[in-house]
């Protein structure tokens, strides 16, 4: 066969290539639902139990054949190697009664380990970070990186404020995807929904109220919080960790990076935030192929913006304990 001179032969061609470090609940739920997105020709699955990985791998693969071509293999951190993205999910997760902020210090050791084998095999890379206290680790990893703040992403609060969403179209009787909510700060106690923003069909939630004949309630909107931000305590009770909504966030924001869509997310880098410095929190930002860029000041009222300067703040402290 001939090839034409602008052509390229399908082995020029590298394949879209995401790893994914750790392999337990949250890492192998993720690599399920990248499989079946179908959006990737190779997963990567990367875990120090190796027999849990190549367990994962064998059985992802059988999924393969009737849903997506998808290859999906064991491998080490060599094999990151021109990956578009690596998602890690790697670490301790929470045990009933433990916040996210518990596991700092263990899981920074783990990130200690991660990042900079990572780095070395795929310097071009976009670190997509799910393991808790993700703001804390995104903003150390993104030391131990080098990388720019737009390339060390934490998966923030976007799941929080799916959450939110949710639960405010089981009150409202309306499907979230006609909500326009959003939780920032910390993915964690600390978080705060923006009420002052909020909206249904371009109409701020006390107008909506009025327009449809609802009574507009404050008491209402702080419990539906309150539910949103105890969440992962609630599932991780019943069931001892939480899986689906994570991986779907994290399948979320890896469509937007490879479809480049600038899609404004909910997701944390580090950055400055209304007077914090260099910290890693969520806020939209806008989401492309290079990553996850600040690219707006959000117009908070007083006591929204007091609150994330707490957030901020917590966080920023956590780290330094932490000797960061
Ligand atoms: C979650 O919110 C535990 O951070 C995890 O589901």
């Amino acid at each position: 066969m001939t090839q034409n001179k602008n052509s390229k032969l399908m082995s020029d061609i590298n394949p879209v290539k995401v790893a994914v470090v750790g392999t337990g609940s949250v890492g192998s739920t993720t690599a399920y639902t990248l499989l079946l997105s179908g959006m990737v020709a190779e997963i990567v699955l990367i875990d120090i139990n190796k027999d849990k990985a190549d367990g994962e791998s064998m059985d992802l693969n059988h999924a393969a054949p009737i849903t997506t071509d998808c290859r999906v293999y064991v491998g080490d951190y060599s094999d990151c190697n021109n990956a578009a993205i690596v998602i890690i999910t790697g670490g301790a997760n929470q045990k009933p009664g433990q916040t996210r902020m518990d596991l700092a210090a263990k899981n920074v050791k783990i990130m200690q380990d991660i990042v900079p084998n990572i780095v070395k095999n795929a310097p071009d890379t976009i670190l997509l970070l799910a393991t808790n206290p993700v703001d804390v680790l995104t903003s150390i990893s993104y030391k131990l990186s080098g990388f720019p703040a737009s390339r060390v992403i934490g998966s923030g609060t976007l799941l929080d404020s799916a959450r939110l969403r949710y639960n405010l179209s089981k009150y409202y009787k309306i499907s979230s995807e006609s909500i326009g909510a959003f939780i920032i700060g910390e993915h964690g106690d600390s978080e705060l929904p923006v009420w002052s923003l909020a909206s249904i069909a371009g109409m701020r939630l006390r107008e909506y109220c009025e327009k449809s004949n609802q009574e507009f309630d404050q008491d209402a909107l702080q419990k539906i919080f309150e539910k949103t931000r105890s969440a992962a305590y609630d599932i991780i009770k019943r069931k001892g960790y939480t899986a689906y909504g994570i991986a779907a966030g994290l399948v979320h924001i890896v469509e937007t990076i490879l479809k480049d869509e600038g899609s404004l997310l909910t997701v944390s880098t580090v950055g400055d935030y209304f007077g914090v410095k260099q910290v890693a929190l969520s806020v939209p930002m806008k989401v492309n192929r290079t990553g996850a860029h600040h690219v707006v000041n959000l117009s908070l009222d007083d006591e929204e913006i007091e609150e994330i300067k707490k957030s901020g703040q917590n966080i920023k402290s956590v780290c330094s304990s932490l000797g960061y």
